[in-house]
């Protein structure tokens, strides 16, 4: 059995990994999130109440502690709303760690996203508009502020100092409002204090749970299709989603991770810009984005919806080496007549099977369907694969054929009591 187990999404974020980390969370006892802010969003349902998290991993309502690994860009107001937010529904948040060598989200980065895509026009990403781009470039320019300088209130000083100089300048050139020190500051330092006690080396931390037989669980963000490395760029996040990023943005060792579950819904959307072959701008989107309920849970945003694209979940399992997959939202498809997978592209005339690095040539892929027939029967209530309608068991077969891995959850529902296991992982 596994001890490591890490969850990404394998399509443009939004697959539902919440649902899956929480109901794996109830098996390990630490989750971590090792990458992003709080651009993702989880919906995640605990004792028929939902709940809507941004930064705070899955995990929090099961597991002994939650990480907010090194690699994430975190906004400290944000963080403390969160908790307070599950304060108030009686939801502990003491076992919160968060990583000294994450960086800060500071409201510049917010305003200069903003900006960012002002000025792109035409080229806009179609960010969440939280700050994560500009952040990351702060981090990788050598000078963002880092937990562990935020919380020294005379580190903290200094680097907002030059910072808040440094992006003025910038705001000044577009005639934007500029920020002000002592106000920034001061709102800030208060921030710090309030988070402070949560604040440790949490690779140490993990390191020494391991060495406790602890189980551990990495949540990813976002999906390998929005990777800075492996996604469409320029339409990406700023980070790595990817597993190869539970070792850089986690603090753990590579050849400690055990397991990877890609999860995928039975379909595929995306928010934001850039090119999506399988995308259905008919009346069978609507059908699906009506019953998937596909709207954004940071920014509200309708999701465009399509196909499943086996060429993607294909790329993925590649790029981040997954050992099964968790199979969401099965239950959506129920009612339509044929349902389509998506096993090839085809370019100027040729079929491939990989994706084209520039978007120039990714938006002129067509997407080579199989299709299959669908099914009616209502499949909420299924807890066996062998009672799911058998042109559902045949899609979800067929799924595996395409993938070339193994599917070892499905999803019929946001319940966990609405998910098919077919094979343990821890
Ligand atoms: P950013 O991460 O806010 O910079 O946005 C970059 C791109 O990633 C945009 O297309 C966003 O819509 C998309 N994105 C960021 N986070 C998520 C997420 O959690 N789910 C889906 N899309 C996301």
């Amino acid at each position: 059995m596994a001890k490591t187990v890490v969850v990404v999404g394998t399509q443009w974020g939004d697959e539902g990994k919440g649902k899956i980390t929480e109901y794996l969370s109830s098996k390990a006892n630490i989750v971590v999130r090792y990458q992003g802010g709080n651009n993702a969003g989880h919906t995640i349902v605990f004792n028929q109440e939902q709940y809507k998290l941004n930064l705070i991993p899955s995990g929090i309502f099961r597991s002994e502690k939650v990480i907010l690994g090194n690699g994430m860009v975190i906004n400290p107001k944000s963080l403390i709303e969160e908790m307070n937010y599950l304060s108030v529904r009686r939801i502990l948040t003491n076992s919160i760690r968060i990583s000294d060598r994450a960086h800060v989200i500071l409201p510049y980065h917010i305003a200069l996203d903003e900006l960012q895509e002002e000025l792109k026009e035409d080229l806009k990403v179609g960010t969440t508009k939280k700050g994560i781009g500009p952040a990351y470039v702060d981090k990788y320019a050598r000078t963002g502020i880092r937990i562990g300088e935020f919380i020294d209130v005379e580190l903290f000083k200094d680097k907002l100092k030059y910072q808040i100089n440094e992006k003025n300048e910038i705001f000044n050139k577009y005639n934007k409002p500029l920020f002000n020190f002592d106000d920034v500051f001061n709102e800030y330092v208060k921030y710090a204090s309030i988070l402070k006690p949560y604040v440790t080396d949490t690779s140490y931390e993990i390191d020494e749970a391991l060495a406790n037989e602890k189980k551990i669980l990495f949540e990813g963000a976002q999906g390998v299709m929005l990777d800075i490395d492996h996604g469409t760029y320029p339409y990406v996040t700023s980070s790595n989603p990817s597993a190869g990023a539970v070792s850089i943005g986690g603090g753990i060792g590579p050849t400690l991770i055990d397991e990877v579950i890609g999860v995928v819904k039975a379909y595929s959307t995306r928010v934001g810009e850039g090119a999506f072959p399988t995308e259905l701008k008919n009346e069978t989107g609507d059908y699906i984005r009506k019953i998937g309920r596909e709207y954004g849970t940071v920014t509200g945003r309708p999701r465009r919806v399509g196909w499943f694209d086996g060429v993607i979940v294909s790329h993925t399992r590649r790029v981040s080496g997954l050992t099964g997959l968790s199979i969401n939202l099965l239950d959506v498809l129920s009612g339509i007549d044929t349902v389509k997978l998506c096993v090839a592209y085809e370019l100027e005339g040729q079929e491939i099977k990989h994706i084209p690095s520039t978007t120039k040539l990714f938006s002129r892929c067509r997407p080579v369907y199989i299709e299959m027939p669908g099914w009616d029967e209502d499949i909420s209530d299924v807890k066996h694969f062998n009672d799911l309608p058998k042109n559902a068991q045949n899609f979800v077969k067929k799924i595996e054929e395409i993938t070339k891995v193994p599917v070892v959850i499905i999803s019929v529902g946001p319940d966990r009591e609405q998910t098919i296991i077919l094979k343990d992982i821890y």
